[in-house]
């Protein structure tokens, strides 16, 4: 396979298309992999052409990021390497400034994730869930300080309200901060949310989105079935979770997985290999990052960008996996859009300028790949 880069939003920063997740190097989080299995991805990730590693600095609690700086220096490769990286959790129980986006903890995280990852610069720092306080003026001059300062490269948000990164962005733009240069954000075939506002806001104002979660914890893969109550990865261990966000047994996840698993077969291709490829190839994807246990698992998601979806799989993994607008997106449509412009011009803009992003009953209209 040859992997190919993206640059990052609008920044520079060349990525490879598939990063790698690190959220699974360690065992402390019951689903995770040993030390040896994780130095082996990272050697077959860079080997494919991989230069891209996502991190966090509670992830295992501390062990991703040190294993992630050690296979690296062990490599020699820290010129080469991207290495992105979160601060928002609570790192002290009982200290409530130990966590969340204020300068307090920013500052004090990025020294730790620095310590532990071995290295005196991250490439990428994000902040990782939005904590519903610190005002976005306080988490970007705080991001840029860190620029000037020369502990981290660029900018990213994780996990937070479309209006609150787009307010980050114009904070940025107008103050000389460095800008919002990707959002890390769940997105697959079965969490499709992000369509509505964050792909314009980032294919706009120069934010590349990284994708977490793209086979949806693994429910992608095909592995689970609906009958089943088994032991087939990291989703049965959220069976009975009541957080919105693991619920994937659901009966609109069970027709994706099946219509999923007949496209995969036409195209002579493993599920997770579509599902993959599927979402690589959405408008404003910056890069996928892939998660995984085990070796094998790794080196099938690999391979998720050495084929095409014909547009008529595509347009049959579209429909069984679409979202619903809601409003105002379910009521912008082109009835209302005919009253706005008296039925007199089209809204089309000259060859060059991004296309409108108004279609009937749809949020975008992003259709270039
Ligand atoms: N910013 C955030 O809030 C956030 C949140 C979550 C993740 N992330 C990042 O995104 C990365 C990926 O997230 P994710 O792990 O949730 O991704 P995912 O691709 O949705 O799920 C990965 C899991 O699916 C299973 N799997 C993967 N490939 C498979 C294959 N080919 N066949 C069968 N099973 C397969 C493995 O788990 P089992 O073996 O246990 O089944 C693997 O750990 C993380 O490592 C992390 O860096 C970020």
């Amino acid at each position: 396979m040859t992997m190919t880069y993206y640059t990052l939003g609008n920044s520079g920063l060349r990525v490879s298309r598939l990063a790698l997740g690190t959220m699974t190097f360690g065992t402390e989080w019951g689903w995770g992999t040993d030390r040896e299995t994780a130095r082996a991805m990272v050697d077959a990730y860079v080997e494919a052409g991989g230069n891209f590693f996502d991190t966090a600095d509670l992830y295992t609690g501390g062990t991703a990021e040190t294993w992630l700086g050690e296979f690296i220096a062990e490599r020699g490769m820290r010129d080469k390497a991207v290495i992105a990286t979160k601060f928002t959790f609570n790192a002290e129980p009982g200290n409530p400034n130990a966590g969340g986006n204020g300068r307090k903890n920013i500052l004090r995280a990025v020294d730790a994730s620095l310590k532990r990852l071995g290295t005196d610069y991250i490439d990428l720092y994000l902040l990782h869930v939005w904590d519903g306080l610190t005002p976005a003026e306080e988490v970007m001059r705080t991001m840029d300080d860190l620029v000037c300062a020369g502990k981290i490269r660029h900018v990213g948000l994780s996990d937070v309200p479309a209006w609150y990164a787009a307010r980050a962005q114009t904070i940025a733009e107008l103050r000389g901060y460095e800008p919002v240069s990707a959002l890390e954000l769940e997105y697959s075939l079965a969490e499709r949310s992000i369509e509505h506002e964050f792909v314009p806001f980032g294919t706009r104002y120069g934010a590349g989105i990284m994708v977490w979660s793209p086979l949806a914890s693994g429910l992608l893969s095909g592995k689970y079935r609906p009958t089943q109550d088994g032991n087939a990865g990291r989703l049965d261990g959220f069976r009975n979770t009541t957080h919105p966000g693991f619920q994937k047994f659901t009966e609109r996840n069970w027709a994706i997985v099946a219509e999923l698993e007949k496209i995969a077969s036409e195209l002579g291709r493993s599920m997770a290999e579509v599902a993959l490829n599927w979402v690589a190839t959405q408008p404003g994807v910056a890069s996928v990052i892939l998660g995984a246990t085990k070796l094998a698992q790794l080196r099938d998601n690999l391979a998720a960008l050495d084929f095409m979806i014909p547009d008529a799989l595509r347009a049959r993994l579209d429909a069984v996996s679409k979202t619903p607008p809601s409003f105002p997106y379910s009521y912008f449509g082109s009835e209302i859009q005919a009253r706005v412009t008296g039925d007199a011009v089209t809204g089309d803009k000259p060859a060059g300028y991004a296309p409108p992003l108004l279609v009937e009953g749809a949020a975008v209209s992003i259709t270039s790949r």
